[in-house]
């Protein structure tokens, strides 16, 4: 029997799975991605966990039919080369090369985000949904454009990337991981929500939140759900500007779905009732009409499918 194993790697952890041909998924594993103790790090650790998921399995190296990779960043897709990773801090690393000298092993190499939507789109809230549009929202914000059932890359690999569309008005922006002004990713991922939070409290805000040790983006979406004033206009914030977004990508692709995922769309219907509320005030009418904003049904586990899939499928 032939095994499939995908790696998602994020900016805070790898994820690791068996798929089998039919694409189930069989095993998980999950390890530290290290980002700060640097690439090489990085690196080893993927094909560390990608060799371990297969040891703590009852199936050996040699049914490995391949190895795929989603990651988080601005990759060159055909040549699996990690052009620029804002949150993990890598910059032109030929990742596909480095893990098949390693693994010994096909490698594919795609961006994290796009994986996580292949997944969502195969097998998840997508399912049979042919256009969609999803984000992910974690350390960074990340996007997959599905259209017909496949995934937008653009010319080299680097369509998709929704997290850094710049929608922050000159005025309010801040800089983003990648270095430009105003990104989405500054105000919707967990770090955007986890910065605002924090800055509210140093600026002395009055919020139940300065008695929360080491604040975390959950922290602020259970305050903002309890009525804390501060908490809410954050998560307001985030809300805004990802409805909005929304509203521009739905005049320019017209998608069926957009499909939230991610550890900050665990927040439910409190988050998604703000967004739809936002994308329908901006919207065309004809744009809007039959799109739907539904939450990802495959968790944590979108990524580690649809990487899989990237060997499974491809
Ligand atoms: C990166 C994307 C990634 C997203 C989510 C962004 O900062 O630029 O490539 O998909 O974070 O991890
Ligand atoms: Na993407
Ligand atoms: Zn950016």
């Amino acid at each position: 029997e032939k095994i499939y194993v995908g790696v998602d790697v994020g900016g805070t952890a790898i994820k690791v799975g068996i798929c089998n041909a039919d694409g189930q998924l069989l095993h998980t594993y999950e390890g530290p991605t290290e980002a700060s103790k640097g690439t090489d790090t990085i690196l080893q650790n993927i094909a560390k966990y990608a060799q371990q998921i297969v040891t703590e399995s009852d199936f050996s190296w040699e049914q490995v039919d391949g190895v795929g990779v989603g990651i988080a960043g601005f990759l060159d897709i055909p040549n699996g080369i990690v052009k620029f990773a804002p949150n993990l801090k890598i910059e032109n690393v030929n990742l596909k090369a480095y893990l098949e000298q390693e693994l010994n092993k096909t490698v594919k190499v795609n961006n994290d985000a796009n994986v996580a939507a292949l997944g969502e789109a195969w097998g998840g809230a997508g399912k049979g949904i042919g256009h969609c549009v999803c984000y992910t929202l974690g350390t960074g914000v990340g996007g997959g454009i599905i259209i017909e059932g496949k995934i937008v890359e653009g010319y080299m690999g680097m369509a998709g990337e929704l997290g850094h569309m710049a929608i922050v008005p000159d005025l309010e922006a801040i800089q983003c991981g990648c270095g430009k002004m105003g990104c989405l990713e500054t105000v919707s991922s967990a770090t955007g929500i986890i910065r605002m939070a924090k800055d509210a409290v140093e600026r002395g805000d009055r919020t139940s939140l300065s008695s929360v040790e080491d604040i975390m983006a959950k922290d602020v979406l259970d305050a903002a759900k309890a009525g804390d004033e501060v908490a809410t206009r954050i998560v307001n914030r985030a809300a805004y500007y990802l409805g909005k977004s929304m509203a521009m990508i739905a005049i320019v692709l017209n998608p069926q779905y957009f499909i939230i995922g991610g550890g900050v769309s665990k927040a439910g219907d409190f988050l998604f009732d703000q967004i739809r509320e936002v994308f329908e005030k901006y919207t065309q009418e004809q744009a809007k009409e039959n799109v739907k904003i539904v939450a990802a049904t495959l968790g944590n586990n979108a990524g580690v499918v649809g990487a899989a899939g990237l060997i499974l499928r491809g």
